[in-house]
């Protein structure tokens, strides 16, 4: 997916929406668009899918099947929305792990989940999903919630995950995706690349930011592709499930 630039030294490039960009400097860009929505990233998610996002990341906690007493990592966690369903669901024997590499996304995560009384089986951790810093086998399940697009070595990242699962844990990858009808795809083609970003000049004096939202999630590789990774990353019995007409799809695999 990345590749090397022309001349022999050159750095690795890879894409930042439809940008390519030496692979160092990616981090800080993704960064940069992070910091400048975190503020009004959960208003902008209502906004932007209608509250349907909701639903996705419900079926993604019905699929965890997540239990009282497990081991649970919510990595690119943001403004925790799924951490504050697997807080509950693990119970005061469990243990959840809200990670994103983001300070100012975290800190929104943080506020936001103390601020609702989340109990106290949550911490909170500022990690990079390539180089996970938890031990091997120790989550009972992982989750990455349209974080993956943004990081720059996924293949890193999905051998990071596998290696911090149990055998036998669950990883879901919940996803933008490739939508399965060319006349879905063409509405959401005008939609993505008009509303969005006109939604997040108005909303956040940031237009650039929901471009490159359209743009990355365009890059992203498609069902099947990631199936593919996944499998290669060492996850078995790896399947995934289209939601809203594969505008987003959630992956699971197993660790073996
Ligand atoms: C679109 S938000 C998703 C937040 C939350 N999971 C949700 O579904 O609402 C993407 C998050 O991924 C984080 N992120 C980007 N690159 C990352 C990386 N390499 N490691 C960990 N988190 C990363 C960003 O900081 C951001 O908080």
């Amino acid at each position: 997916m990345n590749e090397p630039r022309e001349g022999s030294n050159a750095e690795p490039t890879t894409h930042f929406g439809y940008q390519r960009v030496p692979e160092s400097q990616k981090a800080r860009k993704v960064a940069e668009v992070f910091h400048s929505v975190a503020a009004k990233y959960d208003l902008m998610n209502d906004l932007m899918s209608g509250g349907i996002h909701r639903l996705w990341k419900r079926f993604t906690i019905e699929l965890s099947g997540v239990r009282p007493g497990n081991r649970v990592l919510d990595i690119a966690g943001g403004t925790g929305d799924l951490t504050r369903q697997f807080s509950r669901l693990v119970g005061p024997s469990g243990e959840v792990v809200l990670a994103d590499i983001n300070a100012s996304m975290l800190k929104v995560g943080r506020d936001k989940l103390l601020d609702s009384g989340v109990a106290g089986n949550v911490s909170f951790v500022q990690a990079d999903a390539e180089k996970l810093p938890f031990p091997d086998n120790h989550f009972d399940c992982v989750t990455i919630a349209f974080g993956l697009r943004n990081v720059t070595h996924k293949e890193d990242a999905l051998r990071s995950m596998l290696r911090v699962l149990k055998p036998g844990g669950r990883l879901l990858v919940l996803e933008f995706s490739k939508p399965t009808s060319s006349l879905l795809s063409k509405a959401y083609d005008a939609y993505s690349f008009t509303l969005l970003p006109l939604m997040g000049k108005l909303v956040t004096n940031d237009a650039d930011s929901y471009r490159y939202l359209a743009e990355s999630i365009r890059m992203h590789p498609d069902q099947e592709t990631l199936k593919a990774m996944m499998v290669d990353a060492g996850f078995e019995r790896v399947t995934y499930h289209n939601m809203t007409g594969g505008i987003v799809a959630l992956h699971r695999g197993i660790k073996p």
